[in-house]
C-alpha cells in the first residue's frame, strides 16, 4: 500500500530513531527520500536498509540550527527529486538537568536546536512546497510540549513551542494548501532514552502515568507521522497528534 507515492520528504534526524523509524516508513510506501542528519556515521547503513528493500532514499548531512545547511539541503531536495511534498522535523537534543545547574550554555544550545532548527526548516521549506501546490509539515514535539516534567526545563520549554510555532506555521501557510501538525511521542525507545528506560525511579515516574504501561517503539510514532504526511489527513492542519501511550490523558 503506498500512501506517499510519488512524494518527496526530507525527514531529519533521520539515522537514528523516531526519525529513521519515519524515514524507512515513508519510504516504503513510496516517497522518495532525504535522509538528514548531523551525523554521518550511521548514514550509509539506513540508505542501504531502504534501498535493499525497494525504496529511494539519499543521505545530507545537515545541521539544523544553521540556516546555510538547510538553503543547500532544500536545492539539494529540489536538484535530485525536483520538488519538496513533506518535511518532518524530528532531531533534536535532550538535557536532563535541574534548572538552577542549568548554564546558559546550556539552554541556548537547546533551543538553537530543538526550536530555531524547525522553525529555519519550515522557513525554508515552505518556498519549494509553494511551488507545488501543497505539502505536508510534521513537527516532533512530546507529550513533554503539553505538560511539565522536573529536570527538563528547557526540554519541554522547546517541545512547547514548537506545539505553537506548528499552529502559527498553519496558520500562515493554509493559504498555499501547506498543512503544519505536531506530534506529541510519549517515552519512546531509542538513543536519546536508552539510559532513562533502564533507570528504575525515572522509568516509574514516566511510566507510571502510562496507560498502556510501556514505552513506544519508534516505528508507532511513525504510523502517526506517515498518516498526517499523506494525503488521509487532507482536513488536518495547526493540530496534536499526541502518541503517547495515555500519559498526559490524566
Ligand atoms: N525518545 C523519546 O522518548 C521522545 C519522546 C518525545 C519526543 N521525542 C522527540 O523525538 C525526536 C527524535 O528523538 P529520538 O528519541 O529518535 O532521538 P535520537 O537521539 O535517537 O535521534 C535524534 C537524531 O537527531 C540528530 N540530531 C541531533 N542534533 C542535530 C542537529 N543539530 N542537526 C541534525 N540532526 C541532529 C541526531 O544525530 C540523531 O540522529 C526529538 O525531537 C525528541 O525530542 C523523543
Amino acid at each position: 500500500m503506498n500512501r506517499v507515492e510519488n512524494k518527496v520528504a526530507i525527514v531529519t534526524g533521520a539515522v537514528s530513531g523516531i526519525g529513521k523509524a519515519t524515514a524507512k516508513l515513508l519510504a516504503s510506501h513510496g516517497a522518495k527520500v532525504v535522509v538528514a542528519d548531523l551525523d554521518e556515521h550511521q548514514a550509509t547503513n539506513v540508505i542501504k536498509e531502504i534501498t535493499d528493500a525497494g525504496g529511494i532514499a539519499e543521505f545530507q548531512k545537515l545541521d539544523i540550527s544553521d540556516e546555510a545547511n538547510w538553503i543547500n539541503i532544500i536545492a539539494f531536495a529540489k536538484a535530485t527529486f525536483g520538488k519538496l511534498d513533506i518535511l518532518v522535523n524530528v532531531a533534536g537534543v535532550s538535557l536532563l538537568k535541574p534548572i538552577v545547574e542549568t548554564t546558559s550554555e546550556e539552554f541556548d544550545f537547546v533551543v538553537k536546536v530543538n526550536l530555531k532548527g524547525a522553525f529555519l526548516g519550515m522557513k525554508h521549506a515552505v518556498g519549494l512546497m509553494q511551488k507545488n501546490g501543497s505539502g505536508s509539515i510534521i513537527n516532533i514535539s512530546s507529550s513533554l510540549g503539553i505538560v511539565g516534567a522536573p529536570n527538563q526545563s528547557v526540554y519541554t520549554a522547546t517541545k512547547g513551542a514548537i506545539r505553537l510555532l506548528t499552529k502559527t506555521a498553519a496558520i500562515e501557510f493554509a493559504p498555499f494548501n501547506i498543512r503544519v501538525n505536531s506530534v506529541h511521542p510519549g517515552l519512546t525507545e531509542t538513543n536519546m532514552t536508552k539510559d532513562l528506560i533502564v533507570n528504575e525511579e525515572v522509568k516509574k515516574m514516566v511510566l507510571g502515568p502510562t496507560l498502556l504501561g510501556r514505552p513506544a517503539k519508534p516505528e508507532e510514532i511513525a504510523n502517526g507521522i506517515l498518516f498526517l504526511a499523506s494525503d488521509e489527513a487532507s482536513y488536518m492542519t495547526g493540530s496534536e497528534l499526541v502518541i503517547d501511550g495515555g500519559y498526559t490523558a490524566q
